[in-house]
């Protein structure tokens, strides 16, 4: 059975006071799905948040980190940092590092094996651009994507990846990919995983949805056979939405 998940990607959002308050507010909600929970505060933030909820069901993870273990990178943080400071899983490729931050499939792949020689889970992110759906080419760029970044890993390493489609079109924009969209897309990515480590190793891998998912329109997209969960931004930012996601399975 493959991990349900739903994750709140809070990006640059929430002083420390902001950062406290929505996690009290979250402490104060009541799961009652499955489904693994997290966080990813910013930086600044992440001490206080493992603090303050690593005796909760709520994991606390990172936003990004840098390839190399120390060293003369101003302003990056390395995996052994979030480590030290308890946290295991971080969120790599997001739509807006790689546009923002020119994050290439080449860059990102070295902070995958950085994230994993650390023993870090990885939030992989990929997505295609409306240009690129328009023109009937989003499955090769998410697979350009996903075979460039992942697929220099061994078949065992997948047990400390989950996938993220997020079509950049549908991130902020309250333009949620339809629920078929999704299912289609997630379908795609499975068959690709399967076609290259085989059928075992991609059904075990959590692939999750994100962009624009909504108390509203979350079950739908949660009940879609491939989808196994949401990378959340905007709704993660409001303790009882955030929950009301974390619940529609
Ligand atoms: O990483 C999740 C984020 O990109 C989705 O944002 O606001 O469309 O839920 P949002």
């Amino acid at each position: 059975m493959r991990k349900q998940i739903v994750a709140g990607n809070w990006k640059m959002n929430n002083d420390l006071a902001q950062t406290e308050t929505l996690i009290t507010d979250l402490k104060n909600q009541t799961k009652t799905s499955n489904a693994e929970v997290m966080i990813a505060p910013t930086f600044t933030n992440l001490w206080q948040a493992y603090q303050t909820l690593k005796d909760h069901d709520i994991e606390v993870i990172a936003q990004n980190m840098h390839f190399a273990e120390n060293g003369a990178y101003t302003g990056e943080i390395s995996a052994s940092m979030l480590k030290s400071i308890g946290v295991n899983t971080v969120i790599l490729g997001h739509s807006e590092r790689r546009e923002y931050f020119n994050e290439t499939d080449e860059l990102l792949a070295k902070k995958v094996d950085a994230a994993l020689a650390n023993d870090i889970r990885v939030i992989f992110c990929f997505g295609e651009e409306l240009a690129d759906r328009k023109s009937k080419n989003h499955e090769n760029v998410v697979g350009s994507q996903i075979k460039n970044g992942l697929f220099h890993l061994k078949a065992d390493a997948f047990k400390n990846i989950v996938l993220a489609y997020e079509p950049v079109w549908a991130i902020g924009t309250g333009e949620t990919a339809s629920p078929e969209q999704a299912q289609d897309m997630h379908a795609f990515i499975r068959k690709t995983l399967a076609d290259q480590y085989g059928k075992d190793v991609a059904d075990s891998v959590s692939i999750l949805y994100g962009g624009s998912v909504k108390p509203a329109n979350a079950n739908e997209i949660f009940s879609k056979p491939d989808v196994d969960g949401g990378l959340i931004g905007g709704a993660a930012l409001q303790a009882d939405d955030f929950y009301a996601i974390v619940n529609a399975f």
